[in-house]
């Protein structure tokens, strides 16, 4: 295995490595150290299945459960289509209602971030890629953190946030009656702290709605101040993906957004799976 740096603040590309084999323990444990230290994983050239794509997400931990269809069904859905495609010859349009609500992916976000468990990492393999546009950005909250004074560190550390679906994808599209029941705000550290090394983050994203105790003008002011902060041009990582790219991102500590594309155009066929984070980010 071969890990080569991407960007100053985060981000590696690996090699010499098959992610539709079963791992051996060591695999698995040097990957978990990757993500630890370099937060974004870029793996080219792999042959992924969704057999194989399931099982390597349950190498790293639980699966977790796609929020929407459980939200609107009850369902329980661990591996999903991030793009556009239905089958082989059809595919959605930009004014499908689906597209739409996948556009609410273009704001900086954590994945997950709005569950009383949130996401630890996210894995996303490409099948299909448009020819203009569908990149995805990362960056780091981690470094964001670092280059903030020691008395903004200070005077954010202690504080806690409310994340809320409903509130950051109502901005792109409707959410469904059933869906927005079932995700109720949750209470997050700003601040969080990786178990492995010690290195701590702030943790915001378009989900991130207010600082518990705060009014509304304090808590945006901030908030949006972190995220302008956290996302400035310098400190991104664009990725224009090819067919046989994996990526895994880690939510705890980096937030990313799609560029968007134009679907009446284009094809793009990706699939999502996602490892649930350990517990509650209160108790960490
Ligand atoms: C995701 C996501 C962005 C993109 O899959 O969680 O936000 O570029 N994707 O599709
Ligand atoms: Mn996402």
């Amino acid at each position: 295995m071969r890990i080569e740096a991407l960007h100053d603040d985060f981000g590696a590309k690996i090699t010499g490595i098959d992610l539709a084999l079963p791992l051996a323990p060591h695999q698995i444990e040097s990957l978990n150290a990757a993500i630890d230290e370099y937060s974004v994983l870029l793996f080219p050239e792999q042959n992924m299945s969704d057999e194989a794509q399931m099982a390597l997400t349950k190498s790293f931990g639980e699966p977790e459960e796609s929020h929407i269809a459980f939200g609107r069904t009850g369902e329980k859905v661990y591996i999903g289509t991030v793009g556009n495609v239905i089958d082989d010859k059809k595919k959605r349009g930009e004014s499908d209602p689906q597209t739409r609500a996948l556009k609410g992916n273009n704001l900086w976000h954590s994945d997950s971030s709005f569950r009383l468990v949130p996401s630890y990492i996210s894995i996303l393999h490409a099948y299909e890629v448009p020819a203009e546009g569908g990149e995805t950005e990362f960056v780091s909250q981690r470094a964001a953190y670092r280059r903030l004074d020691a008395a903004k560190q200070t005077a954010i550390n202690d504080l806690h946030v409310l994340h809320d679906y409903v509130f950051s994808r109502t901005k792109t599209a409707p959410v469904d009656d059933n869906h927005a029941a079932s995700l109720p705000p949750v209470e997050q550290k700003l601040v969080r702290t990786n178990p492995s090394n010690g290195i701590r983050n702030y943790y915001v994203g378009s989900h991130a709605r207010s600082i518990v105790g705060w009014s509304g003008i304090e808590s945006r002011h901030l908030i949006d101040e972190l995220n302008n902060f956290a996302t400035k041009p310098k400190n991104r990582w664009s990725h224009s993906w090819q067919p046989g790219d994996t990526i895994f991102w880690d939510n705890r500590c980096v937030l990313h957004r799609g560029t968007g594309y134009d679907a009446d155009r284009f094809r793009r066929n990706m699939r999502q799976t996602r490892v649930r984070g350990t517990g509650i980010t209160l108790q960490e």
